[in-house]
Order: C-alpha cells, then structure tokens, then sequence
C-alpha cells in the first residue's frame, strides 16, 4: 500500500466521483498529487455533473461504470491503493418508495466491491461514505460511536448493512476499512434539482432564484451541518492514518442547529428571499428525526481532524461558487466518456 504520509502519486478509486461530496474529493487529491480514476454510473436523480470536475478533467481518469457491475468495478478495484465509496442511492424517501433499488445499489453494489477486493486486490484501503441515517432517531445527545443504530427507513438500514460488509470482509480477508458516518453535508458541487437530499442547498437555489423556501412543519427540528471540505479533510486524513482501519467515526461540526436558523442563515447570506410554514408530507414524516448532533471526539483523536467552517463561512462559501455556476446546476450536460 501507499505511503502514510501522503496520498501524492498513490493509485486512487473514487466510486461515485463525479457527483458532490466524490468530485469535491478529487479536486483535493489532485492537487495532493494522487492519480485518481473517477467511477460513477450517472445516474439520476443523482448529483452527477460534468461541470464537477471542471478544471481537472485532465487530470483524472474517468470511466462510466456501476458499481452493480462485477466485472466493470473489478477491472478499477485491481489498480487502487486507496478505494473512496461514495457511489449510492442516496434519497431516503427513494429508499423507501423503492426499497429494492436502494438494496441493489447500496447493499449488492457494496457486496460487489467487497468481493472483487477479496478476490483481487487486498492491499487497498477503503474509506466508505456512511451516513448519520444509520442511527435514527438518538436516544442521547451529542451521538457518539457507542450509540445504538436504529435506522428510520431503508436508506440508513442499508448503509449501515454495506458499512458491516465492507468490515466483515475486511476483517476475513485482511485488508484495511474506515467508515466515516457523514451529517448534513452541503456546499459547492452539490446537485440543485430536487430536494430529495442536500436540502441546504436546495433551498441556497431557492433563495437565489427567488423562490419560497417551505419548512416542513414548525421548523424547530435540529440537525449537525458540515461543510463539504472539512469532510473532504477527514477523508483524507482517514485514508492516511493507520489507526482508523477497523474503525468508524462520526463526521460532524459538533453544532446542533435548528433548521429554521439554517434557512435564516442562508437568507441572510443571499440578501433576499422567504420562507412559508407547510405541513410535513407523510412520507417525510414517517422517516424524520427530531433532533441529531455528533460528536466528532473520536475522529479528532486518532486524526486530529477537526471541522474548520461555520455554518454562516460555508453557506457564504457555497453562494460564492453557485453565484456564476447556477446554471450549470439547473440543467446536466452529459458526462464524456473517457474509458
Ligand atoms: N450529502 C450528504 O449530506 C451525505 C450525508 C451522509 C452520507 N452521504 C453519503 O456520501 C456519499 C456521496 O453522496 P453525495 O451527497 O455526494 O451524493 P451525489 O448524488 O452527489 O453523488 C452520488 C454519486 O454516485 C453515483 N452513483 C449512484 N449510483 C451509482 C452506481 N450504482 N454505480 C456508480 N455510481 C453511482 C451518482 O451518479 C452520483 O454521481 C453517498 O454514499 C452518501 O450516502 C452523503
């Protein structure tokens, strides 16, 4: 495997790379001086978007592949050092009006990657996407690694499955896993089509283009935003640190934020905009929280990783990047086909 000092000229896989939080991870690991291949279905409603990796698609190798894919994936999987997972179904109301396309990309799509590194290449590293969905509704704040799991919808049951795959394999095969269980992740490259997930952003799109905000519900719900690079940041220092393998961490700023200050937040950055009270839909109340925040105690002393943005710098940050990009974020162009 590659150095642990660096990432620089080390084989690099990102599933799901060309969507948000993946290709904000590649412009990092190409100016690390990694050599990254980009794996990703482009699927949609999904946050794919060529205009993601502007600037370095010279830089990367990209291949439109699915994880569903054995033999595709597998043909990646046996150059990588390092193997980010981020490829998902990723809408939690998806997840439950179509359980099976949940299983199949979350939970077969993982089920494949484990076993084309057991069969081909247990000398990577893989650092997987989890989700903060895993746990459901906390019965204690701030949620720590030690909390029970007790997912809301089928979404986090089943990433919280492909999180114990990925462990179960590498436990039996010897090859090293990480599982950085993300919040509320928002900022630049994120989709702005639907706000099926990334709803901070959805609503950034909403202010701009002067639309109504609508909070479902009193608005009084809180959640644990954090912005895209601190998450970039702990991936990387996640790959890089031996004592994360076997281990996983909650990734969050550590600030339980009610949603109604989150939407006045960004109305404030933007100079314009409102929002309206509706009723919860629901589907989206069945599967809703209450409250959530993390405590990233643990990540921070086995990586010293420590979240860098506040919620006013990020939303800031991110309306300075959709300022002249909106459009691109409102209508796809097709991704180009380099393998
Ligand atoms: N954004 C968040 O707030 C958040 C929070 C918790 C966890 N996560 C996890 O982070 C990861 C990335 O999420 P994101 O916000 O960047 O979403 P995104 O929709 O922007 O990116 C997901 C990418 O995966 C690709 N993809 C989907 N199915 C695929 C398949 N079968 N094969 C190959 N590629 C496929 C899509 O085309 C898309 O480009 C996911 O695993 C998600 O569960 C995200």
């Amino acid at each position: 495997m590659a150095s642990t000092l660096s990432l620089k000229g080390s084989r690099v896989l990102i599933t799901g790379g060309l969507g948000f939080i993946g290709s904000n991870l590649a412009h990092r690991l190409v100016a690390e001086g990694a050599r990254v291949v980009i794996y990703d279905a482009c699927l949609d409603p999904y946050g794919w978007n060529e205009a993601n990796l502007d600037g370095i698609w010279d830089q990367v190798e990209f291949v439109r592949g699915d994880v569903r894919d054995f033999a595709s994936l597998s043909a990646q999987v046996r150059k990588a050092d390092f193997i980010f997972h981020l490829a998902a179904q990723v809408g939690r109301e998806i997840s439950m009006s179509d359980p099976a396309l949940d299983v199949s990309i979350n939970c077969n799509g993982t089920l494949n990657l484990c076993e084309a590194i057991a069969r081909y290449n247990r000398d990577c590293k893989v650092i997987y996407a989890g989700s903060r969905g895993q746990v459901g509704e906390p019965i204690y704040l701030p949620v720590d690694e030690n909390h029970p799991m007790n997912p809301t919808d089928v979404y986090g049951a089943n990433k919280l499955a492909a999180e114990n795959y990925l462990f179960v394999y590498g436990r039996a095969f010897q090859f090293p896993v990480v599982s950085l269980r993300l919040n509320n992740v928002y900022g630049p490259r994120c989709q702005m089509h639907h706000g099926y997930y990334g709803i901070l952003n959805w609503f950034l799109k909403n202010a701009m283009l002067g639309e109504p905000i609508t909070v479902y519900g009193d608005g009084q719900q809180t959640r644990d935003y954090i912005y895209v690079d601190d998450v970039v940041d702990a991936f990387v220092r996640a790959a890089l640190s031996p004592k994360t393998d076997g281990q996983a961490y909650f990734v969050g700023s550590g600030v339980e934020t009610v949603f109604l200050d989150m939407v006045k937040t960004i109305l404030r950055v933007v100079g314009k905009g409102e929002y309206v009270h509706v009723p919860f839909p629901p589907e989206r109340e069945r599967i809703d929280i209450r409250r959530f925040v993390v405590t990233y105690q643990r990540l921070e002393r086995d990586t010293g990783w420590r979240p860098t943005v506040s919620l006013e710098d990020g939303v800031r940050r991110t309306f300075e990047y959709y300022r002249d990009r909106l459009p691109l974020y409102l209508e796809k162009k097709q991704a180009r086909k380099r393998a």
